[in-house]
């Protein structure tokens, strides 16, 4: 497989949406906490996020005054991409196309974040739309940089430069809808590990894919953890073809072994 293998890793409610207030109410922090659990234990290169997930939970909207800025004029002929000598081994991957993140670190460093993420050396990925401006300001800030696309990220070119030029093997993928939906159209999903909280979403809330193509995974494990369920799939026929597959929950019990343990308390 000529990219990393892909594990979507995501908080889902029952009606399998992942955005929204939902997210924030008492009865989704057991599933959060699972979540990051699961987050912190999973062996992986680093996490991809789109732009919208990057800007809640990490960037707060700053913006750099990009005026300040020499232009950096990309010639996608040549090899334009930004790679420091010296990168740290955990990455956070940001889809951002037009080059709208604005970080005030090349790491991920913030004291509210979960550790599982805390310290993780931004990757920007990018597409032509980008000013050349904000080449200079990332250069300026040792963030690195990888092109992939003229105004879509291409997520099969994406992948196949971070295992190529940055040598991931594994990476986990933590959302939104829009970007989860990217992966599966290009069917660059191998894993789903989803996190179901017993709340209902609403309406306007976005699904796992904000759009998808018809796929199938097989369950390969599922366990109940106060009153949340935990499932994992693999993209069918991963089983036979990759034996790359992270999760191994020692104490998992199947549904019915789940049930009837919750019955028996
Ligand atoms: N339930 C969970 O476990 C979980 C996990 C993470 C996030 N979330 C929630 O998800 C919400 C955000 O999700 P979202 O679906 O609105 O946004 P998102 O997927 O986080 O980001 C979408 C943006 O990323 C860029 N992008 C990603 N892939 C691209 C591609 N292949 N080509 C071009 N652009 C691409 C685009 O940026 P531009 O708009 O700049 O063009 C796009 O609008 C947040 O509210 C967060 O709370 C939930």
């Amino acid at each position: 497989m000529n990219r990393p293998y892909i594990i979507c890793h995501m908080v889902t409610s029952l009606d399998g949406k992942v955005t929204g207030d939902f997210l924030s109410t008492p009865e989704c922090a057991d599933a959060c906490e699972i979540y990051y659990d699961i987050n912190r234990n999973l062996k992986s290169n680093g996490f991809i996020c789109g732009r919208v997930t990057m800007e809640g939970s990490f960037t707060g909207g700053y913006y750099p005054d990009l005026s300040r800025y020499e232009p950096v004029h990309h010639d996608m002929d040549l090899k334009m991409d930004f790679i420091l000598d010296d990168m740290s081994g955990f990455y956070a991957v940001a889809f951002d196309p037009k080059g709208k993140l604005g970080w005030e670190s090349n790491k991920i460093i913030d004291p509210d974040v979960d550790p599982g993420y805390n310290g993780a050396q931004i990757i920007e990925v990018l597409t032509e739309q980008v000013d050349a401006r904000y080449l200079g300001y990332l250069k300026s800030m040792e963030i690195p940089y990888i092109f992939a696309g003229k105004t879509e990220i291409d997520v099969e070119f994406a992948l196949f430069k971070l295992k190529n030029i940055i040598g991931c093997e594994t990476l986990l993928l933590e959302g939104g809808s829009i970007v989860n939906g990217f992966f599966q159209r290009a069917d660059a999903i191998d894993e789903l590990s989803l996190i179901v909280a017993p709340v209902v979403a609403e309406k306007d809330d976005k699904p796992l894919f904000a759009d998808s193509a018809l796929s199938n995974f097989e369950i390969v494990n599922a366990k109940i953890e106060n009153n949340v369920v935990v499932l994992n799939y693999l993209k069918k026929g991963e089983r036979a073809s990759n034996n790359n597959v992270v999760i191994k929950w020692e104490d998992a019990l199947t549904l019915d072994e789940a049930i009837k343990s919750e019955k028996s308390e």
